[in-house]
């Protein structure tokens, strides 16, 4: 059911030829279409250097969702997909192309959205383009999307490349988690339920772990990923976007502004991993050859194009603290990694045992009870809590039980739409909550190169750890040094 009809709008995507484009954005906008939440007058233009004509564009995008589509394809919804579809040849280092593009646009009537699925090294060339032929003014947008930079300064000068030709109010900055229904669930979680409203602190939880599990290695993007590592890849974004959801205090309302003024103070009070307290705090690692599924897989540094003396990071494992009143003392554990076991990202809440242990005579050592929440796959929530072995007996005999939801168990499947349906929905309407401000971008990047200064100044290798496994064993010590372990994690 459709809840919004969107405006008509005009998408140009910078970039209709690469990787992005065909393996998230057109697969999106084909649900999208499928789902009728495109407006009837809304148009895909694709750019790119390419004598493509848009017949030429039909056929690659009917490609691109044979290829990358894991359900069927339904013409009928394909051959309206396609009617919506332009193509213009351009180059944009040249200032004077712009005016085809113009000329293709319906500025009259319907809003344009320019999505640069381009690296960022192009996005000034793009924005002045789009400055010379006044697609800047509002109600126009532009949607970026990371790498936003390798450290501060870069994404300072990124943002200010931007900023000179769009207002904040104008940029939709994308981290795909931030698309995903799970994580949206996540605010209604904490503040819709009294239960965990008034439970989520440090008088109540002992400590956080959240974990992104990747089963693949650098599927063909070495260049990319060995300038990267895996902390600007996952951390700097993804987990610290995770990480200010789960810690922010009640924003005042859901409007993008509040929403972002709470999650900005929990980066703010993020203590610094520094040259002094780096060792306890942080393990990096890099993966060697190993099995996956019974598969041989290459190490790191034997990747195709790989540069065998490389030191970049393909693991992490971190202790953070947050300096506030509501996290003082609770420590957030997170990790990351490619070639782990399996794919999973996950959210374990671990509360506090109870102050005194009424079951000490057979039960020596309560457990504490978990919150544990799924991202994917397998998406749900879990709560883990203490229960009597049911028995005739008269001593109380205590063993974990699981409380489930599963959303596969209880929801249509098609209610769990893919990141960027939801995100270049999100776009379309104008609405900001789920795209990252600059601050947010500014501050991570601050927090992060503390940790890449102190890394490089160390000019120490990362760990080695088997692929297939989870991590350096050395990862176990960052959290088994304050008495607790890493939640197991079995599909
Ligand atoms: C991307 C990273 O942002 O996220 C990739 O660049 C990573 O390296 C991917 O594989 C993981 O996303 P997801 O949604 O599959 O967990």
């Amino acid at each position: 059911m459709v809840t919004k009809i969107n405006e008509a709008c005009d998408l140009v995507i910078f970039g209709a030829k690469g990787d992005l484009t065909r393996r998230k954005l057109l697969p999106a906008l084909y649900q999208l279409e499928k789902n009728n939440q495109l407006h009837e007058n809304t148009r895909i233009i694709g750019v790119g250097r390419a004598n493509w004509n848009k017949f030429f564009f039909h056929s690659i995008v009917k490609e691109s969702l044979s290829v990358f589509m894991k359900d069927k394809i339904n013409n009928f919804y394909l051959k309206k997909l396609c009617t919506r579809l332009f193509f213009c040849n351009l180059d944009v280092n040249h200032i004077e192309n712009f005016i085809k593009l113009k000329n293709i646009l319906n500025q009259k009537n319907n809003i344009i959205i320019s999505y640069f699925a381009v690296p960022p090294s192009i996005f000034g060339a793009i924005c002045r383009g789009l400055g010379a032929i006044q697609l800047n003014t509002p109600p126009t947008r532009i949607v970026i999307e990371k790498p936003l930079g390798t450290c501060f300064k870069t994404s300072q000068e990124i943002n200010n490349q931007v900023s000179k030709y769009f207002k904040e109010y104008q940029i939709f900055r994308i981290d795909h988690y931030l698309g995903k229904e799970t994580i949206l669930n996540l605010l209604t979680l904490r503040f819709a339920n009294t239960l965990f409203f008034n439970n989520w602190d440090n008088k109540i939880i002992d400590h956080v772990q959240i974990t992104i599990a990747e089963k693949v290695g650098i599927e063909g993007r070495w260049g990319y990923f060995d300038q990267s590592g895996q902390i600007r890849d996952m951390v700097q974004n993804h987990l610290l976007q995770i990480l200010s959801i789960v810690a922010m205090s009640p924003p005042k309302n859901l409007n993008t502004n509040s929403i972002r003024k709470e999650k900005i103070k929990i980066l703010r009070a993020l203590r610094h991993i520094n040259p002094i307290n780096f060792n306890k705090n942080i393990i990096l690692g890099q993966y060697s050859s190993g099995q996956l599924n019974g598969i041989s897989v290459p190490s790191y540094i034997n990747e195709d194009n790989a540069n065998n003396n490389s030191n970049t990071e393909t693991f992490v494992a971190m202790k953070v603290n947050i300096d506030n009143h509501r996290w003082s003392g609770v420590p957030f554990y997170l990790r990351t990694g490619k070639r782990l076991p399996i794919k999973c990202s996950e959210i374990v809440i671990s509360f506090k045992k109870p102050i005194m242990n009424l079951f000490n005579d057979n039960n020596k050592r309560l457990s504490s009870n978990k919150l544990i929440i799924t991202l994917q796959p397998n998406e749900g929530i879990t709560l883990q809590i203490l229960n009597k072995v049911p028995s005739l007996n008269s001593e109380h005999i205590l063993n974990n039980i699981d409380l489930n939801f599963k959303y596969s168990d209880t929801l249509d499947k098609n209610s769990l739409s893919d990141a960027y349906e939801r995100l270049l929905l999100e776009s379309m309407k104008g609405i900001q909550t789920l795209f990252v401000s600059r601050e947010e971008v500014e501050e991570s990047w601050k927090w992060i190169d503390t940790i890449i200064h102190t890394w490089d100044k160390k000019q120490k290798s990362p760990k080695l750890y088997t692929a297939g496994t989870w991590g350096p064993h050395e990862s176990k010590k960052i959290i088994q040094q304050d008495g607790r372990i890493w939640h197991n994690i079995n599909y």
